[in-house]
């Protein structure tokens, strides 16, 4: 199992190991998921009485830590390797949401911590990869925006926030500000909790609600309010033609998505930074190279579905694979789901789900690492005859259904179509449209989810991998 490391580089550990253990974080710990490492750069002075400040040149007011105990602290930690070094300081830029989620994806990552007036230049240009900031104010020391990372970052990790999808499901209402919250009694200090919560109707809950986070991120957060208009503006403009543009309108619409080009008519790029997955439609083919250009570097797959965006991206040397049928379910009943025994799977699953559907038959991007971190983000179901698994499927990190993989004895019995209801509810009960996204070749499959009341979009897809030769 996958654990990702936090190290901290501090002369107060015990603030950090104590302002952690005790939450969310501590149980994650507990369980393997993360590491957390508080290292007492005092441990590493060569000064006989533990020093590790001095006076700066040139004067001025304070002390300064010096470097070399800070290096030394850093390259016990890294023992040479690179890994991604953050110093808090509020001259870095700002952290976001967006940062943490970038962060999330790295295995190991090391915070340095400054006191004092701050840590010498020299070794901060040597061990420094990026310099970030909790806001614009200025704190004694580096622990707690340290501890403020470290708590958004491990919570995005899948397995943290326990599995069930957590972290992935907020977005929904990502890019609006949560609505009000009321609980018992219905009356206090004579203010009655809104009629519509007392209601039991569901629908008029979630229209309530929304309408709510829209007045409240508008008036407090007009920046935010204008990113969401956005959003949805280019949401309407991509259902003319739902079937083709439901992968990209459903990122946008969980707020998985952001918009990094959009012109009028039909040229759209979208990032999930989340999972380093783009998104692209392509008018013709000099939109096609505008598209090409804008991409993030650390962009590992692209989903297109034009023809010329694939041939533009594999002569940058992405391989393609494909090509995909795109099919969705666009009502809103829920499925039968006729087997007994469906569950979410468990790490101890993994190497059966890796034996059955990673290297080619997984696709692009699908590899035991992946497959792990779906399973502990609660994401994939099991089918099981006896406590024994017999099949699989799941919900991929950028959002569509797949992973579908039933042993051959038990196919023909429904249990493909039970794994895919499952599926296909949980999307429901989310208020999301399911799709996803078939090999052509996989007949059986589509015919599957056209039974389920899948329908089948008209363009192609294809599925882009970054390739080692292109990461140069
Ligand atoms: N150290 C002191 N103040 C800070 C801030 N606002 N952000 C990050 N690190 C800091």
């Amino acid at each position: 199992m996958r654990t990702t490391r936090f190290h901290v580089l501090t002369l107060f550990p015990e603030m950090i190991v104590q302002g952690l253990s005790p939450s969310v974080i501590g149980r994650a710990c507990e369980k393997n998921i993360i590491s957390l490492n508080a290292v007492n750069i005092r441990d590493y002075s060569t000064d006989r009485h533990g020093k590790t400040d001095d006076y700066p040149y040139g004067g001025g007011a304070g002390m300064l830590m010096q470097a070399q105990p800070v290096y030394d602290a850093h390259k016990a930690v890294t023992g040479g390797k690179k890994i991604r070094t953050i110093y808090v300081t509020p001259q870095g830029i700002p952290f976001t949401q967006a940062k943490a989620e970038e962060l999330a994806k790295e295995d190991e990552l090391v915070f340095i911590c400054g006191h004092y007036e701050g840590i010498d230049e020299r070794v901060l240009e040597e061990t420094v990869t990026d310099y970030i900031s909790i806001g614009d104010y200025v704190l004694t020391g580096g622990e707690l925006p340290a501890m403020v990372m470290i708590d958004a970052i491990a919570r995005l990790i899948p397995g943290v926030l326990g599995n069930d999808f957590s972290s992935e499901e907020e977005s929904f209402h990502n890019d609006l500000l949560e609505y009000p919250q009321y609980s018992r009694p219905e009356q206090w200090h004579g203010r009655k909790v809104p009629e519509v919560l007392l209601s039991g109707n569901h629908k008029k809950v979630t229209e309530w609600r929304l309408e709510q986070a829209k007045q409240r991120t508008s008036a407090r957060r007009p920046d935010l309010y204008r990113k969401y208009q956005e959003k949805q503006q280019l949401i309407k403009r991509l259902a003319v033609h739902k079937r083709n543009n439901i992968h990209m309108m459903e990122g946008l619409a969980r707020g998985q998505a952001e918009i990094l080009y959009s012109d009028a008519v039909s040229t759209v790029l979208l990032h999930n930074r989340r999972c380093k997955t783009c998104m692209a439609i392509a008018a013709d083919e000099a939109a096609g190279i505008t598209i090409a250009e804008k991409l993030p570097e650390d962009t590992e797959l692209v989903m297109v579905s034009d023809f010329c965006l694939k041939e533009l991206l594999v002569q940058r040397r992405f391989k393609a694979y494909g090509p995909y049928v795109q099919m969705l379910y666009t009502r809103r009943e829920v499925l039968p789901v006729r087997y007994r025994d469906i569950r979410p799977l468990t790490p101890d699953h993994l190497p059966y789900v890796c034996g059955r559907y990673c290297d080619d038959a997984g696709g692009p991007g699908v590899d035991s690492e992946y497959i792990r971190a779906r399973i502990q983000a609660g994401a994939m179901y099991g089918a099981f005859a006896e406590e024994r698994i017999v099949g699989f499927a799941g919900i991929h990190s950028e959002g569509s259904l797949g992973m579908l993989f039933v042993e051959e004895p038990f196919r023909r019995q429904g249990i493909a179509a039970a794994l895919e209801a499952c599926a296909v509810n949980r999307m429901l009960e989310k208020g999301w449209t399911p799709y996803g996204q078939i090999s052509a070749e996989n007949t059986a499959s589509i015919k599957l989810q056209e039974k389920l009341g899948f329908y089948r979009a008209e363009k192609t897809f294809w599925w882009l991998e970054k390739t080692l030769a292109n990461s140069t």
